[in-house]
């Protein structure tokens, strides 16, 4: 039980021209931990509000477990949504706040007090159910709010940034206690955020939208290791992938990517990716990760190193970062925060070249890399 499909659905609003939702097409399957994520704007909360039945589509069909929902008023839908503002009754105690959902669709009166107490236990909110949302803290009304929805034991669970108004250790608790409360109910939830944190360590697939359309629909590791252009490979991972614009160039057999400042020869399997391309010189975007990024002080005869000049470092105590300039090139390499690096040291910089990834420059989609 549990399984949405959306069948090439669209929405736009009333005078606007572009739609909001552009041709949202995937299937999810029951138990899944799908979440979708991209900047503001790019219609994860229209989506997720079309599901819930809170917003009309425009075209293309929806489906919950089969059934076509399209026309289904949202409490027929079996699907229970957090919002990111709680939206508790003020004037209800905590015990009739979860509650209010299962009164209303006449459940008995013992089934509603057992099931208001197993929520309040597995939520750790039991001894707070006397009180008023206005004596809570944010991470308790955020309990409260979820409880609500976990007590009505829907089908789905579709949850619009739930933990944006928290602090930042509150929000890594709750988020610690969402995966297990999923993984412990086995429900299907949709989880919206912009926050690619969230979405790399709760979705068992994550959705990444922009422009109201789909991106790339992977598994986290996927996502982060195989992106499937410039735009996902940028919005996931922190700080961001380093890109260099350059050319793909053969020369005797061998392939090199080369621009003003770097001449790096491929490995074998990936200068093969470029061996059907339709041009002998073809513009790329390189993208490297911080981590694939090797420093080394001074200035290397080593083939594959590249000499650059630290611009400054960002120590997070796990990591450190080092921003170096490569002539009008800008790259952050991760390093181990024992190594010290400080502005104007010259440094050499390589890459992990097996872990690089090619773009094409006009289209900007992933067309080489360097695990193949
Ligand atoms: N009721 C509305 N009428 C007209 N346009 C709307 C309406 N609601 C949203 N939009 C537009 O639709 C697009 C998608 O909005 P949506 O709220 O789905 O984005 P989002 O991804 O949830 O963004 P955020 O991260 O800021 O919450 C935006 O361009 C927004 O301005
Ligand atoms: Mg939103």
């Amino acid at each position: 039980m549990g399984s949405i499909t959306f069948n090439h659905v669209f929405k736009r609003y009333k005078g606007e021209s572009r739609p909001a939702v552009n041709d949202f097409h995937l299937s999810i399957e029951e138990g899944e931990f799908l979440v979708l994520v991209g900047p503001s704007g790019c219609g994860k909360s229209t989506t997720l509000r079309m599901l819930a039945g809170l917003e009309e589509i425009s075209s293309g069909e929806l489906y919950l477990d089969g059934r076509f929902i399209n026309y289904v008023s949202p409490k027929d839908r079996d699907i229970a949504m957090v919002f990111q503002n709680y939206a508790l009754y003020p004037n209800l105690s905590v015990y009739e706040n979860i509650a209010l959902g299962l009164k209303l669709r006449k459940t008995a009166k013992h089934e509603i007090d057992v099931r208001v107490k197993r929520v309040a236990s597995i939520l750790e909110i039991a001894h707070l159910l006397d009180r008023k949302p206005s004596q809570l803290s944010g991470g308790q009304k955020q309990r409260v709010a979820l409880g609500r929805a976990i007590a009505r034991e829907p089908q789905v669970f579709l949850m619009d940034e739930p933990l944006s108004n928290l602090d930042a250790k509150l929000r890594a608790q709750t988020r610690a206690e969402l995966i297990k409360l999923q993984s412990d109910l086995k429900r299907t939830t949709v989880y919206v955020t912009h926050d690619q944190v969230e979405a790399m360590t709760m979705g068992t697939r994550i959705v990444v939208m922009k422009d109201g359309v789909i991106q790339q629909v992977a598994a986290p590791r996927a996502l982060y290791d195989e992106p499937a252009n410039v735009f996902v490979a940028g919005f996931i991972g922190s700080p961001q992938m380093n890109f260099l614009n350059g050319t793909i160039e053969k020369n005797d057999g061998d392939y090199y990517f080369s621009n003003k400042r770097m001449r790096l020869l491929l490995p074998e399997a990936t200068g093969r990716n470029f061996e059907r391309a339709p041009k002998t010189v073809r513009n790329v975007i390189l993208g490297v990760r911080p981590e694939h990024v090797i420093l080394k002080r001074g200035i290397t005869e080593e083939a594959g190193f590249i000499t650059g000049l630290v611009q400054m470092t960002e120590a997070t105590g796990a990591d450190s970062y080092v921003y170096v300039q490569i002539g009008s090139y800008p790259l952050i390499a991760r390093t181990d925060p024992e190594q010290t690096y400080a502005a104007g040291d010259v440094v050499s910089v390589g890459l992990q070249m097996h872990k690089i990834h090619f773009f094409d420059e006009s289209t900007e989609e992933l067309v080489g890399r360097g695990e193949v």
